[in-house]
């Protein structure tokens, strides 16, 4: 077995706070180096060079695929996108023996998947850096992108005030896991039931950072510097009435924007749900930065490549 090299990105608490920093201001120094050029032209550097992402979705993506294959260019290396369904992972190959092959083939592998076990898996048996593209459990590279939009939007990260409102999902734990890291506060509002994952919790409390768990939408939001929300529904979960009914009052429209401070941000990892747990006119609003924090994926993604090289 050829011995690994590199590192593997499953959660931000893989890489730590200090490296998290590191790739925060590596990301925000790439993009403002680039900025004007035509999208798929080379960094000067090309600090990736000849290298080769292969990404395997078992779940849909616009963001995660596009942006990693961007990246991918832009740090002078390529990306191969693979459907699940179409290879033979989706026909009961393992993943131990996918790992071994895509480890012969490329120099890292994403993985969108449902079970987070299946992308440790992966990482068990690759022998190059697996970076989780959003599982069940949590979405780390999406949280990247959203510290990089709020440090961009004049924002230090320790003491924040962060308000989640709605579902307790995979990228709320990925926040509450930030938070820990990076010293800030989250205020969770979501409905009974809906809760996310307490081991994330546990860890971030232990690490200093302030969680509070709010029922009610105005006392999360009330005095935040960013309000977040998610869709109601996540990919792979049912379409329950029952959950959309229980969500209604999380909706982030501007009665609740207009609890948190007079300048705070408005984040989507979107897609989003227009009229559901979010309005027109919040999105679309003076506080929404949904569109930096789009497009800080590319940036974003290219410090965690450059991290799981060594890089930085
Ligand atoms: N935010 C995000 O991960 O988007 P995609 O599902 O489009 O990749
Ligand atoms: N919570 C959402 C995020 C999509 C990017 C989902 O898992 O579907």
């Amino acid at each position: 077995k050829a011995s690994f090299s590199g590192r593997h990105f499953l959660n931000l608490s893989d890489a730590g706070g200090d490296a998290v920093a590191a790739m925060l201001a590596d990301a925000m120094d790439r993009k403002a180096a680039r900025e004007g050029l035509p999208k798929g032209l080379p960094d000067a550097d090309a600090p990736l060079g000849g290298h080769v992402l292969a990404m395997v979705f078992e779940k849909n993506s616009t963001r995660t695929r596009v942006s990693f294959d961007i990246a991918m260019r832009q740090l002078g290396g390529s990306a191969v996108i693979l459907d699940a369904g179409t290879t033979q992972l989706g026909r009961g190959e393992t993943i131990a023996d996918t790992a071994r092959v895509l480890s012969r083939m490329a120099d890292a592998i994403m993985l969108r998947t449902d079970d987070h076990a299946k992308v440790e898996e992966l990482a068990h048996y690759a022998t190059v850096p697996v970076i989780n593209g959003l599982t069940d459990l949590s979405h780390p590279c999406q949280i990247m992108a959203d510290l990089q939009t709020v440090l961009e939007h004049g924002k230090a990260l320790p003491g924040l005030e962060v308000a989640w409102l709605g579902d307790g999902n995979n990228v709320l734990n990925s926040i509450v896991e930030a938070a820990g890291l990076m010293k800030f506060n989250v205020r969770i509002g979501v409905p009974e039931g809906y809760e996310c994952d307490q081991g994330f919790i546990s860890c971030a409390e232990a690490a200093g950072a302030g969680i509070s768990l709010h029922r009610d939408a105005a006392s999360a939001v009330a005095g935040a510097d960013v309000v977040v929300t998610d869709t109601w529904i996540s990919m792979g979960q049912a379409h329950a009435e029952a959950k959309l009914k229980a969500m209604e009052p999380y909706q982030v429209n501007e009665a609740l924007m207009a609890k948190a401070k007079p300048d705070a941000l408005f984040l989507h990892c979107l897609p989003a749900h227009r009229g559901e747990e979010v309005t027109d006119a919040v999105i679309d609003g003076p506080r929404s930065v949904v569109w930096d924090e789009a497009e800080n994926r590319i940036h974003a993604q290219k410090a965690v490549l450059r991290w799981a090289f060594g890089q930085i």
